[in-house]
């Protein structure tokens, strides 16, 4: 059931990546293949497959075009990933078993090619198939989530000014709320925006999105501790390496992994308004603290 829910989304995502971006041989092709290398690159797609089932739960199937809003949402984490391996950043070679991409492009190329995405997404959004009111509500959540007020952008800050330097409980908080949870609360709550959601749902999702967002970035942390690059796709041990604000530096692998339990278990609880149809919500919140990359 999970594992059809995994692969079911992955598909749908990687179909409306793949009809949307711009070709590889679309002029210029450098940046449309430098978008493409890290986009098709094996990611998992947790985030358009979050937005897709919220929108199934909140609409009672698939509402139609909501693929393209997982898509944009995807480009965006895709677009973060590329600029956080730059040497101003992670300095990162490895990503998503590939090459990162300014190791494959030169770091121009790769600037570019994350600005591209954070641009081109944006298009797809003022495209949406959705009536107006709810698209730029979409446009606005967004765009806040990815931003400098308690969005992606000021999370990457912090985390890269929290270095070397032991941030204590409430930075590192921040640090994980805003990288990570901010975008990935995005997810749950557009698509239930654009499957036409009451407040009281959307309110609930974006509880549920919260913890799991927390949830997830902890676990991040965690496996950068306890797998091998082989398994991630990316370099393994990197956060000890570079001495970053991480939960198992802070509190330890076991402890940090009871905390991402008790924040799922709290997510899960969110969701108990919608009764039996959260179960596929609740078993991906389940899986993003199980999971082994
Ligand atoms: C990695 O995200 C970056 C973080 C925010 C922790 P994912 O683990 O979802 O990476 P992909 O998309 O599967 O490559
Ligand atoms: C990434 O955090 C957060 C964003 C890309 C916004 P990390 O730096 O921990 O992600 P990985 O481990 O490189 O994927
Ligand atoms: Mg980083
Ligand atoms: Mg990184
Ligand atoms: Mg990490």
């Amino acid at each position: 059931m999970l594992q059809q829910t995994l692969e079911e989304g992955r598909r749908t995502a990687d179909a409306a990546l793949e009809r949307l971006l711009p070709p590889g041989t679309r002029y210029p092709t450098s940046i449309h293949q430098a978008m493409r290398h890290s986009v098709f690159a094996g990611g998992k797609r947790l985030r358009p497959i979050l937005c897709l089932e919220a929108a199934r739960l909140v609409a009672g199937s698939l509402p139609e075009g909501v693929d393209e809003l997982g898509a944009a949402l995807e480009m965006l984490h895709t677009y973060s990933l590329i600029h956080d391996d730059l040497p101003a950043l992670d300095n990162d070679d490895l990503r998503r078993g590939r090459p990162t991409c300014h190791k494959a492009f030169g770091e121009a190329t790769a600037i570019l090619a994350g600005d591209g995405l954070q641009t081109y997404a944006y298009e797809v959004l003022a495209r949406l198939r959705c009536p107006a009111e709810r698209r730029v509500r979409i446009v606005e959540e967004i765009a806040h989530a990815t931003g400098t007020v308690d969005g992606m952008i000021g999370g990457q800050v912090m985390d890269l000014e929290a270095e070397h330097k032991r941030a204590d409980a409430a930075t590192l908080e921040y640090i994980h709320n805003s990288k990570t949870a901010a975008l990935i609360t995005a997810c749950v709550v557009t698509g239930g925006v654009y499957a036409g959601g009451k407040e009281e749902q959307v309110g609930n999702l974006r509880a549920f999105g919260r913890a799991i967002g927390l949830a997830f970035q902890i676990v991040d942390d965690v496996l950068d501790v306890t797998q091998s690059s082989e398994q991630l796709g990316k370099t393994a041990g990197k956060d000890t390496a570079t001495e970053k604000a991480t939960y198992p530096a802070l509190y330890g692998v076991k402890e940090s992994l009871n905390k991402a339990d008790v924040l799922v278990e709290s997510a899960c609880k969110s969701l108990d308004g919608f009764g039996e149809r959260a179960g596929t919500l609740k078993a991906l919140a389940q899986f993003l603290v199980e999971r082994k990359k």
